[in-house]
C-alpha cells in the first residue's frame, strides 16, 4: 500500500506511542519460562511482538489477551508446526537461546528478510554452550534446533548486538555451571533489567567492559509494565525539531541510557528537549518529552555511540539533511544487516529527495540544510525507513508517496493516523 503525505508547516499537541518493542519481546519470552503467572500490561501492538506471541502459542504457551493486560502462563512444550518469527530478528534470536535448552527439537523461520539475516552469530555462541544447530548455508534461517543439555561459557561478545547478548544469557538460565558475556561496547540492557525483576540469578559489573552473569535457576511470575517505545517516539521527536513553530510532548517513553544517544547526539547539533516526570517502571526509567522546533548544526556520530542508538539512525539522517553542516555517521556498518540494508536505502531515497549524501561502507556522510523535494519512497519493506521518510515527506516542497507503506505497522500499528492527529 502507497501513502502519500503532503508537505507541514507545524505539528503541536500531546502524543502516546506503542509499548517498546524489545522489553515487549522479552517480557513473553521470560513469561514463557517462569514458574506461575506474569501479567504484562502496555505490551507493543506491532507484528513483530505479534511473530513472539505466535510463537510461544504453538510451544504451547497459554496467553490470555484482556483489553490492555496479558496474562502469560510460564511451561513450554514441543510445536507440532514450524515456528515463523516473521520479519523479527528479534524474535529469532533470543527464542533461540531459550530453544536451544528445551528437551526437543524446534525449526523455526521468517520472512524472505529475516532469511537473509546474519543468525551464525547466535549458532557459534549456542554450539559453544552445546546445542546442535543446522541451518540453510552460511548460517542463514530456516533453523533447526536440537534441544538439549547446555553448558555455562563464557562469551566476549564479537559483535556489538544486544539480541545476541541476550540470546546466550537466555540459554545461560538452563545450562549447567555459569555463563557469562562480555561486552565491550555496550548495548541495550533490557533482557538484564527484567531478568533481576523476575528473580535470575543474574549479576552485571561494569569497569573497562559489561560484565553479565546468569546461572541456572527459576524465574518467578511478575508483573511488568512495558513503556512506550523510544525508538517509535524518536520519529515525533525529529518531526517536532524540524517542523517550525512546532510543540509536542510525547507521553510515557521508556528513556533507559542505553537506547536514549539519539537525546544526546540532537542536543550536541542544538536541540533543547525536556525531560519530565522522570519515574520508574518495573525497573526501567519512564518519562515525558516535550520538543520544540529549533534550528540544528550537524555532527560526528561514530565508536560505542552506535549501538545505543542504532535504530535511530535512520530518522538521524533525515534530521541530518536540515541542519548546517556535514553530519558523520561511521561505524554503522550493523545498519547493512538489519531488515534492510539501511545504509543504502536511507542514501538512495535521501537522493531521490535531492539530499546531499555520500554512502561510506559503514555510514553516510550528509550535507545540509538543503529543502528536499517531494519523491517516490521506496522503503525496502522496511518499518523503519518508511517511517523516517514520511517525516522527511512533512518537510518536503511536494508530495512525497512512500511505497509498501503498511510495513510500519511492524512496529508502530496506526502511526500514519498518529501523525496525522499532531499536524496543524
Ligand atoms: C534489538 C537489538 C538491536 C536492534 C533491534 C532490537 C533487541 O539489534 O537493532 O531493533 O531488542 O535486542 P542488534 O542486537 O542485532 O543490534
Amino acid at each position: 500500500m502507497n501513502i502519500s503525505l503532503a508537505a507541514a508547516q507545524t505539528i503541536r499537541g500531546r502524543s502516546t506511542i506503542p509499548g517498546d518493542k524489545s522489553i515487549s519481546h522479552r517480557a513473553l519470552m521470560l513469561g514463557a519460562i517462569a514458574r506461575g503467572e506474569t501479567v504484562i500490561r502496555g505490551l507493543a501492538s506491532g507484528e513483530d511482538v505479534r511473530s513472539t506471541m505466535r510463537c510461544l502459542r504453538q510451544l504451547g504457551v497459554l496467553i490470555e489477551e484482556n483489553g490492555n493486560a496479558l496474562r502469560v502462563q510460564g511451561g513450554l512444550k514441543k510445536s507440532a508446526t514450524l515456528l515463523d518469527a516473521g520479519n523479527s530478528g528479534t524474535t529469532m534470536r533470543l527464542l533461540s537461546g531459550i530453544l536451544a535448552a528445551q528437551s526437543f527439537d524446534t525449526t523455526i523461520t521468517g520472512d524472505a528478510s529475516l532469511q537473509r539475516r546474519p543468525m551464525r552469530r547466535i549458532i557459534a555462541p549456542l554450539t559453544k554452550m552445546g546445542a546442535t544447530i543446522s541451518s540453510r548455508e552460511n548460517g542463514y534461517a530456516p533453523l533447526t534446533i536440537h534441544g538439549g543439555k547446555l553448558r555455562g561459557i563464557h562469551y566476549p561478545l564479537p559483535v556489538a548486538s544486544a539480541q545476541v547478548k541476550s540470546c546466550v544469557l537466555l540459554a545461560g538460565l538452563h545450562a549447567e555451571g555459569e555463563t557469562v558475556v562480555e561486552e565491550k561496547i555496550p548495548t541495550r540492557d533490557h533482557s538484564e533489567r527484567l531478568l533481576h525483576l523476575m528473580g535470575a540469578n543474574v549479576s552485571v559489573s561494569s569497569d573497562q567492559c559489561s560484565v553479565i552473569s546468569v546461572r541456572a535457576g527459576e524465574l518467578h511470575g511478575s508483573e511488568i509494565e512495558v513503556p512506550g517505545d523510544f525508538s517509535s517516539a524518536a520519529f515525533f521527536i525529529a518531526a517536532a525539531l524540524l517542523l517550525v513553530e512546532s510543540e509536542l510532548m510525547i507521553e510515557h517513553v521508556g528513556v533507559n541510557p542505553t537506547r536514549t544517544a539519539f537525546l544526546e547526539v540532537l542536543r550536541e547539533m542544538g536541540a533543547k528537549i525536556e525531560i519530565a516526570n522522570l519515574r520508574n517502571e518495573s525497573h526501567e526509567p519512564i518519562a515525558d518529552l516535550i520538543v520544540r522546533h529549533q534550528a540544528l548544526r550537524g555532527t560526528k556520530v561514530f565508536g560505542n555511540r552506535i549501538p545505543l542508538l542504532i535504530d535511530e539512525i535512520p530518522i538521524l539522517a533525515i534530521v541530518a539533511t536540515q541542519a548546517e553542516g556535514e553530519t558523520h555517521i561511521r561505524d554503522a556498518g550493523e545498519l547493512r544487516v538489519k531488515e534492510s540494508d539501511r545504509l543504502a536505502a536511507l542514501a538512495h531515497n535521501l537522493r531521490a529527495m535531492g539530499a546531499v549524501v555520500e554512502e561510506l561502507p559503514d555510514g553516510l556522510v550528509i550535507t545540509g540544510p538543503t529543502k528536499l523535494r517531494g519523491a517516490e519512497i521506496d522503503s525496502f519493506g522496511d518499518h523503519r525507513i518508511a517511517m523516517a521518510f514520511a517525516i522527511a515527506g512533512l518537510l518536503a516542497n511536494s508530495p512525497t508517496t512512500i511505497g509498501a507503506a503498511e510495513c510500519a505497522d511492524i512496529s508502530f500499528p496506526g502511526f500514519f493516523e498518529v501523525l496525522k492527529n499532531v499536524i496543524i
